[in-house]
């Protein structure tokens, strides 16, 4: 089956946004706030000497988003709250050692391919392909040093608050077929939207499922657990899954199950029920099969804390979104401004194709073939309730 993706014509007015590259530090920027703005500065140094760079970028409203060339992870998100109150939504580091410690891939860029493959196994073009089993059995997110431990080339996008992250993943990288050149746009809009734009080509067919794999927590990080968000998902089915987090090829109702999210509902409400779905998942950890009602960019979900009135909607071209309520966070990391990270700190909307896609045939293919263009576009706007 081809790859079926929808290409989004964006048509952007220009404005002028200063483009500023510098090596001041970050807190040096509170004058960026109230206008469009790209800067960039040195973050530092992985092990074997590559520099990193941090982006930030601000809009009209003095939302930031910064952007590190290290696996393109977002290190901060600043949005207003109901009293124009700001907080960084979104968990991380404020180093780029302690992001080389190790995470759960807080903020990153995710590839090859999102989420799981069954026993790092599949088959395209009649030849067997071997992954690395990095989750159990399985392989996840790209294996060893996926697209989140590697480091990026970076550019501005001339006349918009944007940064295109680019880099080409050789052939064999973690095991995957063909040379993949991928791109991905990070761009922040006076509509306090930050759309993320996918881009990749291949000289031979491949699996791709990129993502993005932000922690946020509107209350703002280290604030508590999100159990007390609430959250609607566009989607009436689900995909579940076995133990070891591999979908079972199942597409399921979500209809009087605790996966109904097609009205608002608190995410603590019913994540420790008994249930031997969010047993497989120690809470919510599943993909949600969207209903789409058309072509190119179509609701997914929508976030918000009752308590500070931060609200999140998730618009995407995929046909799936996982959502993980961080069920895997122990309290054994310690991130920005020394918060330790609980169980359920943060969340993850994760818009993709489907989980073990190459080793279902009923599911969407996510088979690039070369000469065809995989385009994904997700859109997180922010904003506030009363
Ligand atoms: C996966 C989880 C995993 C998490 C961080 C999510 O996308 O579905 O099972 O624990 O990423 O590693």
């Amino acid at each position: 089956m081809l790859l079926c993706r929808c290409l989004i014509l964006a048509c952007c007015a220009f404005t002028a946004v200063q483009v500023v590259v510098s090596a001041a530090k970050p807190d040096a920027y509170p004058q960026a706030r109230g206008r469009r703005a790209v800067r960039s500065e040195a973050f530092g140094k992985t092990a074997d000497g590559q520099q990193v760079e941090l982006y930030t970028l601000t809009n009209a409203n003095g939302i930031e988003v910064r952007a590190m060339t290290y696996g393109g992870i977002i290190t901060s998100l600043k949005v207003p709250d109901r009293s124009g109150r700001m907080a960084d939504v979104v968990l991380g580091f404020d180093t780029l050692d302690a992001y080389l410690k190790g995470h759960p891939y807080f903020g990153a860029i995710i590839g090859r391919y999102g989420n799981r493959i069954a026993k790092g196994r599949f088959t395209v073009g009649g030849r067997t392909y071997t992954l690395a089993t990095n989750n159990g059995p399985n392989h996840l997110h790209g294996g060893n040093k996926g697209f989140d431990k590697v480091v990026w080339s970076a550019a501005p996008v001339a006349g918009q608050s944007a940064v295109a992250f680019t880099r080409t993943s050789p052939d064999g990288e973690e095991g995957y077929p063909g040379n993949l050149t991928v791109r991905v746009t990070y761009t922040l809009t006076d509509k306090n939207e930050l759309t993320v734009d996918y881009h990749a080509t291949t000289d031979k067919a491949t699996p791709v499922n990129l993502t993005h794999h932000s922690y946020f927590n509107l209350a703002g990080d280290g604030a508590g657990d999100i159990l007390g968000h609430e959250l609607t998902i566009h989607a009436d089915r689900y995909t579940p899954v076995d133990a070891t987090l591999i979908p079972t090829g199942a597409i399921a109702p979500v209809q009087r199950t605790p996966f109904d999210f097609r009205t608002p509902t608190a995410i603590g409400m019913r994540i420790d029920q008994p249930d031997e779905q969010l047993k497989n998942g120690k809470g919510y950890d599943h993909n949600w099969v969207l209903t789409r009602r058309g072509a190119g960019l179509q609701p997914a979900a929508r976030l918000t804390d009752p308590a500070s009135g931060r609200t999140l909607e998730v618009a995407t071209t995929e046909p799936g979104m996982q959502f993980y309520a961080g069920n895997f966070l122990d309290g054994t990391l310690t991130g920005k401004g020394g918060h330790v990270y609980k169980h359920r700190a943060g969340l993850c909307l994760e818009t993709q194709h489907f989980p073990d896609s190459p080793n279902q045939p009923s599911f969407p293919s996510t088979i690039l073939q070369p000469g065809l263009e995989y385009r994904s576009k997700t859109v997180f706007t922010f904003g506030v309730s009363k």
